[in-house]
């Protein structure tokens, strides 16, 4: 098939990029835009317009997700989509391209579908999702509550004193947490769903890829851990008569840390975020929550390593493992994956396929059984999740360039998908 009239502007799409990155700029270049903060909701506002001046029919649904959608010129306007999307929020301290490289690729892909004048077949979906990060607790919100994958109570939780829950962020945003259900949707919606993104490691680069053509994401399986002690006067209870639940914690981080390098190289687990109560210099620490998470692409790998945390866990006095979730652990369609791959290939792109340790919405498609195909482009240096992050402009141009021209061809090929539902 032709699809050289697709013409990405690389202009375009960094001005957008740079313009994204003005809501919440630190002057180290790096971004605070955690999910539906203040930078949040205005960088949200603006991305919304840049939707509609591409001629998307745009709305948010009960969730906060943004959904633009193009109706094909002929044919059916509620025949199955084919989305493209990421997200907009950024972790604490984050980088510009994290999401943004996604949403922004996506955008300058339909509307370089548009000008092509190629038919549209198949309606074309742009979708921002809420909360990827995990600001309010495990992170894919926004592709979860599409598909009614929340899990119990999630909305009324919150990591910790002075952290939103996500029902109370909906309502300050003015929105009706109880009518969180009605942001699901049927995944016979969906004919495909496809993700652009920075790679987030060294590997595209070390192999000299543009393009990383992504075979399937790890599972990510996360936890709180929880230690009680006492509270006390931290001037007057000797030493031995303290029971700290910081420093049991602390055993507990460091046996785990320990525990994990002896897995081997496949598995990574990381705590990362500690809730100290009462928290202050002069108070003997009375209660602690950490967060854990482990990712493989070897569930068997995450199995046995849960069950090692589990005995370590066990072993301090009044410490409990609370399982949060369970997600990732999948596949790429193959033959999305061989539509991109066929894309590189016409337009003359160096490809690398490979794994992402990187957790994405994209993760939230597969067992759904929609197929699903995520692209990557390198990140300098391999830095993500850091002020440092960065791409190379014509790296993004190539990846929304791959975006648009896969997103044509699967609309417009009678595709036989590997389904599984
Ligand atoms: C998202 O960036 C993740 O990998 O958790
Ligand atoms: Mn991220
Ligand atoms: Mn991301």
């Amino acid at each position: 098939m032709d699809t050289s009239a697709i013409k990405v502007k690389e202009d375009r799409l960094r001005k957008d990029l740079l313009d994204l990155a003005r809501f919440g700029e630190e002057p180290d270049g790096g971004i605070m835009r955690t999910a539906l903060s203040d930078a949040d909701l205005e960088a949200r506002r603006w991305f919304q317009a840049r939707m509609r001046e591409a001629g998307l029919r745009v709305h948010e649904d009960a969730a906060a997700n943004i959904i633009g959608r193009l109706d094909p010129a002929a044919g059916p306007t509620d025949a199955p989509c084919i989305a493209v999307g990421s997200h907009i929020d950024a972790v604490p301290h984050g980088g510009r391209f994290d999401g943004a490289l996604g949403i922004c690729a996506g955008l300058e892909a339909i509307r370089a579908i548009r000008e092509s004048g190629l038919p549209i077949p198949s309606p074309l979906e742009l979708l921002v999702f809420t909360d990827e990060e995990g600001r309010h607790f495990a992170g894919t919100f926004g592709s979860r509550a599409m598909f009614n994958l929340l899990i119990e109570g999630e909305i009324h939780r919150s990591k910790g004193t002075g952290k939103p829950s996500m029902a109370h962020s909906l309502e300050r945003m003015g929105k009706d947490p109880g009518r969180i259900g009605e942001a699901a949707r049927s995944p016979s919606e969906f004919r495909a769903y496809l993700e652009l993104h920075i790679e987030q490691g060294p590997v595209l680069e070390s192999v000299g890829a543009p393009i990383g053509i992504v075979e399937g994401i790890v599972d990510i399986s996360r936890y709180f851990i929880r230690t009680k002690g006492e509270s006390g006067h931290a001037g007057t209870t000797p030493m031995h008569m303290r029971d700290d639940a910081l420093v049991k914690a602390a055993r507990i981080i460091t046996a785990v840390n320990d525990a994990v390098i002896l897995a081997g190289p496949d598995i990574v687990g990381t705590i990362g975020e500690l809730k100290v109560e009462p928290g202050a210099f002069n108070i003997i620490p009375g209660s602690v929550q950490m967060s854990l998470e482990i990712r493989s692409m070897k569930k068997a790998a995450v199995q046995s390593l849960h069950e090692t945390i589990q005995e370590i866990v066990r072993s301090v006095d009044n410490a409990r493992l609370e399982p949060i979730l369970s997600k990732g652990g999948v596949v790429m369609d193959p033959t999305i994956m061989d539509t991109i791959e066929l894309s590189c290939h016409e337009q003359g792109i160096h490809f690398h396929r490979m794994g992402s340790g990187a957790g994405h919405d994209a993760m939230t498609f597969p067992p759904l059984g929609i197929p699903t195909g995520m692209i990557f482009i390198p990140c300098v240096n391999g830095k993500s999740h850091c002020p440092d992050e960065e791409i190379r402009w014509e790296d993004a141009a190539v990846g929304a360039q791959i975006l648009a021209d896969t997103v044509i061809r699967i609309a417009s090929q009678q595709m036989q998908f590997n389904k599984t539902r």
